[in-house]
């Protein structure tokens, strides 16, 4: 990932030259880790971009500045110019799109409520999985740091400090030599994986976990909810094991940055006959043509970034 041809991004209102894009030292998000953000993509869409759920995302920003008390001074029709502004200045297709919301620089005190800062930055390519994962499957370890409990930390919220948990587990597991790490909750049944939710297939049947198993709530989870019922299989969304993964037919990752990763083997034992299974390869299918516009019944998940001209206004 390279910021370097990255000319603007948008800060307060603004759109902004990358190099000039910075924040002070006495921010108070850079300390604490007060602020929410969103990982968001672009894809090709007729040949011009478009954002892919876009309002789901907001929808959840929102939501994760309201648990943290930041109040984000824009509303999500001007956070939607911005990012569909920054897209075109930037002449970014395919990309993906990292909106935040901060606690700004007027104090460090904990109690204290600074102003929010609003700011969006996007680039070309968000490379999380390396090709031979996604082609053969990614290889899992449990992770020995446990998921937080929302009695800790919110798990739905999507916010700065909330990530160190996920950069511990994912630096322990690399250590390991494992692509990524799985990190079960404080009950021992599973949570996630550091960026990205999970789903086990066992015959024509879909099963994941839900926020009661301390996980984010994933907009691509639900967008493969939605298309693994069209799709003609049966969904169960409840608590799931180690020894559940362990025996299914088929497991996956899902999340913005990976899309749908399957998952080859779990602490060196193999998962299912073939990696990606069959269940997995037409969830991809599904979800391909649902991104790129193709399948028309999901086209309302997509944003088109052009600006559209009206009896000779902009909008
Ligand atoms: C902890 C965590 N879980 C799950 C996900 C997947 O969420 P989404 O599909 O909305 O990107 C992410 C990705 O941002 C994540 O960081």
């Amino acid at each position: 990932m390279s910021f370097e041809n990255i000319q603007w991004t948008w800060m307060n209102g603004e759109f902004v030259p990358w190099a000039e894009s910075t924040v002070p030292l006495s921010t108070h998000a850079l300390h604490y880790g007060t602020g929410v953000f969103e990982g968001i993509r672009s894809y090709l869409v007729d040949g011009e971009p478009a954002i892919f759920r876009l309002d789901a995302h907001l929808d959840r920003f929102y939501k994760s500045a309201a648990v943290y008390g930041l109040r984000i001074p824009f509303s999500p029709t001007q956070l939607t110019e911005a990012i569909c502004g920054l897209i075109r200045r930037n002449g970014l297709t395919e990309s993906y799109i990292r909106p935040i919301a901060y606690m700004g620089a007027e104090t460090l005190g904990i109690r204290a409520q600074c102003s929010t800062d609003t700011a969006i930055l996007a680039w070309p390519q968000m490379v999380h999985v390396s090709e031979q994962s996604r082609r053969r499957g990614a290889r899992l370890t449990v992770s020995p740091y446990r998921k937080f409990d929302a009695r800790m930390m919110p798990t739905t919220a999507k916010a700065c400090g909330q990530y160190l948990n996920s950069r511990l587990a994912t630096m322990e597991a690399s250590r390991r030599g494992y692509d990524e790490a799985l990190l079960l909750n404080i009950d021992g049944n599973v949570a996630e994986a550091a960026v990205a939710n999970i789903f086990l297939v066992n015959g024509r049947t879909l099963h994941t976990n839900d926020d009661k198993s301390s996980i984010l709530m994933g907009i691509t989870r639900d967008s493969i909810l939605q298309l693994a019922v069209a799709e003609g299989f049966r969904v169960e969304v409840g608590t799931i094991t180690v020894d559940d993964l362990r025996q299914a037919d088929e497991v996956f990752l899902c999340g913005t940055a990976c899309e749908i990763v399957p998952v080859a083997e779990l602490d060196g034992s193999k998962i299912g006959r073939t990696s990606p299974g069959p269940v997995t390869e037409q969830i991809c299918r599904a979800f391909d043509l649902a991104k790129t516009g193709t399948s028309l019944e999901w086209r309302h998940w997509l944003h088109p970034v052009a600006e559209m001209q009206v009896a000779g206004l902009r909008c």
